[in-house]
């Protein structure tokens, strides 16, 4: 376990975990938070004995949303100018699989950081929202773009224009997270999906990745194509080869992410 400032990481089996670590402030997300996290995650990135990713936060929060005490007397051009939204878009970047596992509060910057991974476990009593409207403002992070991708317009409106927010059974039944479970089994069972992705063969999982995010990107026809060829390419590996001819054989295949 290392401790940073604002995150405590680890690594367990071959999942890096990132705990987002600022208990006084409901993990408020602020610049150098935000920095600590993604500087974990590109680090985790990079280190082959990582197949996948959670980040979390604790039992009261994830995140309550970015740090309002940081940007409450910002200025547009200090807005514009700063590298802190910034730091949302560098999750898109991470090639491996990062899942959030949330408990309790999920608002404003940190329903934004739990949409920008690819799954989302949550906790039995976690609240998601965006609720800058509160605060004379809009998401910022992406916020009106993924929620509405994720739950569909009407829910969106609701949840960006009157603060609603979602109980984790709605967010189920809307399509934001993955799956509920007990608040003591959040983290476990966010590692636990992490590590069984881990243990597939890891250039397909990063393809894969890549393919699923493009749909978001592209339209039908260019993802479709973009799809053939990444499906193609993996013709290349030694991990296709070794996977058909497991079956065939009727073994567990052995991945060497070749
Ligand atoms: C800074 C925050 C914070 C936040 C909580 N705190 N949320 N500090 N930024 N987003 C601090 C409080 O000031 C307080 O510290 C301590 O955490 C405990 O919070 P309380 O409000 O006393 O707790 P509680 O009554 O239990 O209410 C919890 C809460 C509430 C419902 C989560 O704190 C809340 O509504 N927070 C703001 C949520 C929000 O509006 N998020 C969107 C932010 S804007 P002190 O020291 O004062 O006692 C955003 C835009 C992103 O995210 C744009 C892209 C970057």
């Amino acid at each position: 376990m290392s401790t940073l400032e604002n995150i405590l990481t680890r690594i367990d089996g071959r999942v890096g975990v990132v705990q987002i670590n600022r208990p006084k402030a409901m993990n408020a997300l602020n610049g150098p938070t935000m920095s600590e996290i993604m500087s974990a995650l590109e680090a985790f990135d990079a280190d082959p004995a990582v197949g996948a990713m959670v980040i979390t936060g604790d039992e009261r929060a994830f995140a309550a949303g970015a740090d309002i005490k940081q940007m409450a007397t910002a200025s547009v051009v200090e807005m514009m100018n700063s590298p802190f939204i910034g730091y949302w878009d560098r999750l898109r970047a991470i090639s491996k699989p990062v899942i959030a596992a949330v408990n309790g509060w999920c608002l404003g910057g940190g329903n934004e950081l739990a949409m920008a991974c690819d799954m989302i476990v949550a906790g039995e009593g976690a609240r998601f929202g965006q609720p800058e409207i509160n605060l004379g403002v809009i998401p910022g992070a992406g916020g009106t773009q993924r929620l509405t991708r994720a739950v569909g317009k009407t829910i969106a409106m609701e949840m960006i224009l009157n603060a609603r927010q979602l109980s984790a059974e709605e967010a189920l039944r809307y399509g934001l997270v993955n799956r509920v479970v007990p608040v003591e089994r959040c983290l476990g069972e966010a590692v636990r999906l992490a590590e069984e992705i881990a243990a597939r063969a890891p250039f397909a999982i990063r393809i894969a990745k890549e393919a699923v995010n493009a749909a978001f990107e592209t339209a039908l026809a260019e993802g479709v194509s973009l799809e053939r060829r990444l499906f193609s390419l993996l013709f290349s590996t030694e991990d296709q080869k070794e996977g058909m001819a497991a079956f065939i054989e009727k073994r567990k295949a052995e991945w060497k992410g070749k």
